[in-house]
């Protein structure tokens, strides 16, 4: 009788841990905005409300495998000018003077075996939009854990290379 108990105490106990695995691991405590990032840099205000170009900032998308993020000098372009005296743009100067790179925290994560170039698919006409969403309306990114699936399904719809063992693995 008292082993009974204490089993289904013990099991009880398993499903709680389980329960609560799950819960953290689908559900990560505000995970539903991106990360805070160093300076609270604002892709509505700049692509959206002041539709600056992505490719002003992210120039290197359609050529390079690693399109990076702007450096403190284009940030200062034009914050030379613009609200100067703003707090946050003080530090890109701190930055800037120390010749520090901006720490920016990268929010896509693409597995590392898998090959995956701009270039081809922006040449195709495809939209970053597509596989980034509507960034211009965002104030901060949230970043996306790229799957296989991703890929796949539009592959299929566009008719593009499933040859993927040979394509997009290296
Ligand atoms: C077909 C899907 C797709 C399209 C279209 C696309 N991207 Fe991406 N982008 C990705 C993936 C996947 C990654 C993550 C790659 C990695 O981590 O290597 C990424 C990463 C990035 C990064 C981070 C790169 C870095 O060096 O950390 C930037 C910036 C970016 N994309 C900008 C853009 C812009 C701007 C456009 C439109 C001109 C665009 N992307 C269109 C799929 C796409
Ligand atoms: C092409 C010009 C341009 C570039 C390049 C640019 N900005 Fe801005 N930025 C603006 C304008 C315009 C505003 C709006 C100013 C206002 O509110 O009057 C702004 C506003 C801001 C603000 C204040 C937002 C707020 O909450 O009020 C911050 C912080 C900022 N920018 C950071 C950056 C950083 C970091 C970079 C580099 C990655 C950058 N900017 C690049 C034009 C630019
Ligand atoms: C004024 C400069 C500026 C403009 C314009 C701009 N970006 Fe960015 N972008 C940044 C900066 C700075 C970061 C790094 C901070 C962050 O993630 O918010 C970034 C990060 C990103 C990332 C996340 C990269 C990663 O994996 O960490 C994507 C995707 C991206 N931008 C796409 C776009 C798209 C699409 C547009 C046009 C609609 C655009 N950006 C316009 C400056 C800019
Ligand atoms: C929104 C649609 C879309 C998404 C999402 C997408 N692709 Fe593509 N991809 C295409 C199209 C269309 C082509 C064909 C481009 C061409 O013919 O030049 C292509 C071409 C490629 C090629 C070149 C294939 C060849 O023939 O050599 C590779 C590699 C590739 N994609 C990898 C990826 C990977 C890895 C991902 C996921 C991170 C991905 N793609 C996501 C549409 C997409």
């Amino acid at each position: 009788m008292k082993r009974n108990k204490s089993i289904i105490v013990l099991i009880g106990c398993c499903f709680l841990l389980v329960a609560l695995f799950l819960y953290f691991f689908y559900i990560p405590p505000a995970t539903d905005i991106g990360s805070a990032q160093p300076i609270p840099f604002s892709h509505r205000i700049h692509a959206g409300v002041k539709e600056i170009q992505c490719a002003y900032c992210h120039p290197y998308v359609a050529r390079s495998n690693h399109p990076g993020l702007p450096p403190v000098e284009k940030c200062l372009h034009c914050h030379k000018y613009i609200i100067i005296k703003h707090p946050w743009i003080e530090e890109e100067h701190r930055y800037y003077n120390t010749k520090t790179p901006t720490p920016w925290k990268k929010v896509n994560r693409l597995a590392e075996h898998v090959l995956f170039n701009h270039q081809r698919h922006i040449n195709s006409e495809i939209k970053c939009r597509e596989c980034h969403g509507a960034v211009e309306t965002m104030d901060r990114i949230k970043g996306t854990q790229f799957q296989m699936g991703f890929c796949i399904n539009c592959h299929q719809q566009k008719k593009a290379n499933l040859g993927c063992w040979l394509a997009c693995h290296s």
